[in-house]
């Protein structure tokens, strides 16, 4: 399977922006829809992208964008919805899916990649999250039929420069000297961006992968709290971790979900009740400890330059 000319949504996040890079340094002619080109201008150093503002929801303007591609790989997902519960989930994970299915079909676009989540399940996923991004798979696959080979990606939680996770948890380490954590048995296999890029990459022409759906971990398990503990451990911090019993991770939750950003919701809550690991899955390679104190230092190191400027009202 040779395909020169690949379409990506979602291709300006945290993952997708690296797989554009790795596609394009692969060759291809990549081009990336975004709600918001102006914001993605980094994107076009690369001379064989293009950047295009396009409303992925609109069907006919799908099918615009989708002529001439050989392959489509949609990476949009959200992990906190507007609307209604469960309308916002359903609108980008199974609704998206099915028109990028049905425009690619239309187009004559020969392979789909699809980034779904590990867990993810449509009957029997605890959250509104995982059963939606299930749904999706599932409509991916069975809706593609003979003419679209699609290929889907279940990735435990993604760490690397910008994550949000390390990172996260950093800003927050900062912020106080207790932190009250929902959840702190809650177990994941942190999986490097790296590798879930060179996953996709690799399957994109690999007629092997073809229907499959691939499990993606790393070769570390922590919980959540050795994740929040190992964070301020990097950070040189000295923090109490308290562990919230169910009810009290539950109501923080629902506090937490109207707050501005809603740094954590009940449905969020409801993912952490299946742990993010793999079973028999072989893990990636890139191991925590290689590369996040990298990027979580370099941060802190940035922000004592900070203060020495500040402090030399420079
Ligand atoms: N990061 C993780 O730990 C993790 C773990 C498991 C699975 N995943 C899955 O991997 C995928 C990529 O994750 P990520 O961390 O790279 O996400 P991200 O940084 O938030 O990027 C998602 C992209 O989707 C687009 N997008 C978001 N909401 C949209 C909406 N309502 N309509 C249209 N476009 C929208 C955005 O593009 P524009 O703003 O340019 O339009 C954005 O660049 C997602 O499907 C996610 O569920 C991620």
């Amino acid at each position: 399977m040779h395909l020169s000319n690949v379409c990506l949504l979602g291709g300006t996040g945290f993952v997708g922006s690296r797989l554009t890079g790795a596609l394009h340094d692969a060759g291809k002619r990549v081009r990336v829809l975004t709600r918001r080109r102006e914001r993605h201008r980094a994107l076009l150093v690369l001379p064989r992208a293009e950047v295009v503002e396009c409303d992925i929801h609109n069907a006919e303007a799908l099918a615009a964008q989708f002529q001439g591609m050989d392959a489509v790989v949609n990476l949009v997902g959200i992990l906190n919805e507007s609307g209604p519960r469960g309308t916002g989930f359903r609108h980008v994970h199974v609704e998206l899916t099915s028109k990028v299915v049905q425009a690619s079909l239309d187009c004559g676009v020969r392979r789909l990649l699809h980034m779904s989540a590990l867990h993810a399940d449509a009957a029997s996923g605890r959250s509104l999250y995982l059963r939606t991004k299930g749904e999706a798979e599932n409509l991916a696959h069975t809706f593609a039929g003979e003419r679209l080979a699609v290929t889907s990606f279940r990735p435990s939680v993604i760490f690397g420069p910008g994550d949000g996770l390390f990172n996260r948890f950093a800003a927050l380490l900062k912020l106080a000297p207790i932190m009250p954590l929902a959840c702190p048995d809650a177990r994941f296999a942190p999986v490097y961006v790296g590798d879930v890029v060179a996953v996709m990459r690799d399957a994109l022409e690999n007629e092997a992968t073809v229907g499959r759906h691939l499990d993606l971990c790393g070769p570390d398990v922590f919980t959540l709290r050795e994740i929040v503990e190992y964070t301020a451990r990097t950070l040189g911090k000295r923090r109490l971790i308290v562990g919230l019993p169910d009810w009290l991770g539950r109501l923080q939750a629902a506090v937490l979900e109207h707050v501005p950003g809603k740094p954590f919701t009940r449905d969020n809550y409801d993912s952490l009740q299946t742990d993010s690991v793999c079973g028999d899955t072989p893990p990636q390679p890139t191991r925590v400890a290689s590369i996040v104190p990298g990027y979580l230092t370099q941060r802190s190191r940035d922000a004592l330059y900070q203060s020495w400027r500040r402090a030399a009202n420079r």
